[in-house]
């Protein structure tokens, strides 16, 4: 018996990396999988047809799985994906949008090209594939379906030289909230991965900083993510919904989404003279409010 048994899931860019250990984990966990990956390179360029491995693996270890090679960066390569699903497996539950691509560079010397491509796969690529989707759960009214979405530390907090990518994954936060307002009413949950692992796109970053990292570790690799998607996927989270869950070095938490901390009412219009006096109380506020998340979000021991 597995969380997932009974269950159909598309996992994109899970030819490698994070996406390949949620389709793993999935599989094992008793779900139908399509192993998306258009096999590109770091940089999203070239193509390859490295789903095939990982669908192989799957069924060597007795699970149900087909490949897909569509890109989801398109609307027709979205369509491409869930169709891939229905005519496999005759249904579809849930969906993992974790393919990824990067293109790393400070503004000064982004082009046009970077900001595109990087938007596309990630931010576009969350709406060409989950649109298809949520057409499907409203048309046949199937309830309790998932959607787990991957965002990242490097928008949600913010990063040197990641300008496209953190503003395509700040993005997918943003997306996620609205989804899961519009899709709430077929009790589908969406919530948003904020990853940390080894993988091809961070350990060149690591061994830049002249840090070794063994990816088959459980607090550096990419399979410490799969569980934690897993469980959202499966029905006893069917509570959790609108979330973003932070998986690195061994740790699980919650994060905090954007909130009001402190605020002050005028009945006229503001003047600049009562905007110095409380924009520094503001701003304080917010350096008080993030050092208690600080001390409250460190992670306990188990
Ligand atoms: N590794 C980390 O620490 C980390 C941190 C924050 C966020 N993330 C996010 O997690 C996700 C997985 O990252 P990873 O580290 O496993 O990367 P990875 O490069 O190992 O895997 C990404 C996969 O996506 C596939 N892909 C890229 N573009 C595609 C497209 N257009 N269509 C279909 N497949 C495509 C690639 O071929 C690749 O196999 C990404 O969204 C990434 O941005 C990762």
């Amino acid at each position: 018996m597995g969380v997932l048994d009974g269950k159909v899931a598309i996992v994109t860019g899970s030819g490698r990396g994070i996406g390949k250990e949620i389709a793993t984990t999935f599989a094992a966990e008793g779900a139908k999988v399509v192993v998306n990956d258009l096999g590109v390179n770091t940089d999203g360029t070239g193509e390859s047809q490295i789903a095939d491995e990982v669908v192989s693996e799957i069924r060597a270890a007795g699970g149900e799985a087909v490949a897909s090679y569509d890109n989801v960066a398109t609307v027709e390569g979205g369509k491409a994906i869930f169709q891939k699903a229905i005519d496999s497996f005759g249904a579809l539950d849930i969906l993992v949008n974790n393919a990824g691509i990067l293109r790393d560079k400070t503004l000064f010397k982004m082009e046009e090209s970077d900001w595109d491509a990087v938007i596309a796969v990630h931010l576009k690529g969350h709406y060409c594939c989950t649109r298809p989707f949520a057409q499907y759960i409203r048309e046949t009214n199937r309830m309790g379906c998932r959607i787990i979405n991957f965002s990242s530390v490097s928008g949600l907090f913010g990063n040197f030289g990641q300008s496209n990518y953190g503003a395509a994954k700040s993005g997918i936060a943003g997306f996620s909230r609205v989804i899961a307002r519009e899709l709430g009413k077929y009790r589908c949950t969406v919530n948003t991965i904020s990853p940390g692992a080894a993988t091809r796109m961070t350990i060149p970053l690591s061994e830049g900083r002249g840090q070794t990292v063994d990816p088959t570790e459980f607090k550096r690799g990419p399979a410490q993510i799969a569980p934690v998607v897993a469980y959202l996927a499966s029905d006893e989270a069917k509570d959790v919904n609108a979330q973003i869950i932070h998986v690195s070095r061994g740790t699980v938490g919650i994060m905090q989404q954007p909130a009001v901390i402190r605020s002050f009412k005028a009945e006229d219009m503001w003047t600049q003279d009562q905007l110095s006096e409380l924009m520094p109380k503001l701003v304080e506020a917010k350096k008080q409010n993030e050092a208690r998340a600080k001390e409250d979000g460190a992670a306990e021991a188990i």
